[in-house]
């Protein structure tokens, strides 16, 4: 059985200050029981502040991103080793707003979500082998763009991104990763995956995997769903037999929400 895991992207919100308030407020509503991992992932200036105010909570700690060298000029970067040291065990890696696979030759920096980070499978890819190597676990976000869907390619492009992020990893290591399926359009726009469709791609995901690895590895890897999870649709959507957990925005803001959604986790 694999257990649920329930992840807060918390994007470029929280200043120390405010990190350290939404905790205060999450850690006595987070449910006492075991029906999930919880991980936050604040921002990078946060992870410090956050990292001392969960020690000895069920809370584990996460960043948004990671550049895969070790150190050297690469001004802006953050390492495996600097996550590490400051106590995350899990980064989110390729996230749609880190991606820049729109084609676009120019970003539009005023457009409701920023795809220009210049993520791509190659550097997803890196990311990823960076992390596991160093012993971070990565949640490596997959997922189509409306007009991807409406044109009928949703699985293709989804198939080719686990690929793509899976190229040249070991069976050990491919079992450790957790994949979020968190399609574009979904995200931040309240217009919730139906569950059977997402559990349908997420089933996709570890399909991709097993092609690849086999039955077992494929039964060990953790696939997320993203894409506006509320407390209202979380319950729906984590019974969902290939559905392993969230990858919550929005929602992961508010501690009570927050909260609700762990919560409606099913107890195994
Ligand atoms: P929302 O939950 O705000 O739609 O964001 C999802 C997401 O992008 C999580 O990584």
């Amino acid at each position: 059985m694999r257990s649920t895991i329930i992840a807060g992207n918390w994007k470029m919100h929280g200043t120390c200050a405010e990190a350290e308030a939404l905790l205060r407020d999450l850690l006595p509503q987070l449910p006492t029981d075991d029906r999930a991992l919880v991980i936050v992932c604040p921002p990078y200036t946060a992870l410090a502040t956050v990292h001392r105010l969960i020690q000895n909570t069920r809370v584990l700690l996460g960043a948004q991103d990671v550049f895969w060298k070790e150190r050297g000029a690469y001004t802006g970067c953050i390492s495996p080793l600097m996550l590490l040291e400051i106590g995350c065990r899990y980064v989110i890696i390729g996230h749609s707003e880190r991606r820049g696979r729109f084609g676009v030759p120019e970003p539009d920096f005023d457009a409701p979500v920023l795809a220009h980070f210049g993520d791509n499978n190659v550097t997803v890819n890196r990311k990823l082998r960076a992390a596991l190597a160093h012993g971070l676990v990565p949640i490596c976000c997959v997922g189509e763009t409306l007009a991807e869907r409406q044109a009928g390619q949703t699985d293709t492009i989804v198939a080719d991104q686990v690929r793509a992020a899976l190229q040249d990893v070991q069976p050990e290591q491919a079992a450790r990763v957790i994949f979020a399926y968190e399609p574009v359009w979904a995200i931040g726009t309240g217009e919730v995956c139906q569950a059977d469709e997402a559990n349908r791609v997420c089933g996709l995901v570890r399909q991709t995997v097993q092609q690849q690895y086999g039955t077992d590895v494929a039964a060990a890897v953790h696939v997320q769903y993203g894409g506006s999870v509320k407390p209202d649709n979380a319950r729906e959507l984590l019974a969902q037999p290939e559905i392993d957990g969230a990858l919550v925005g929005g929602a992961s803001l508010k501690a009570a929400d927050f909260a609700a959604i762990v919560a409606a986790a099913p107890v195994s």
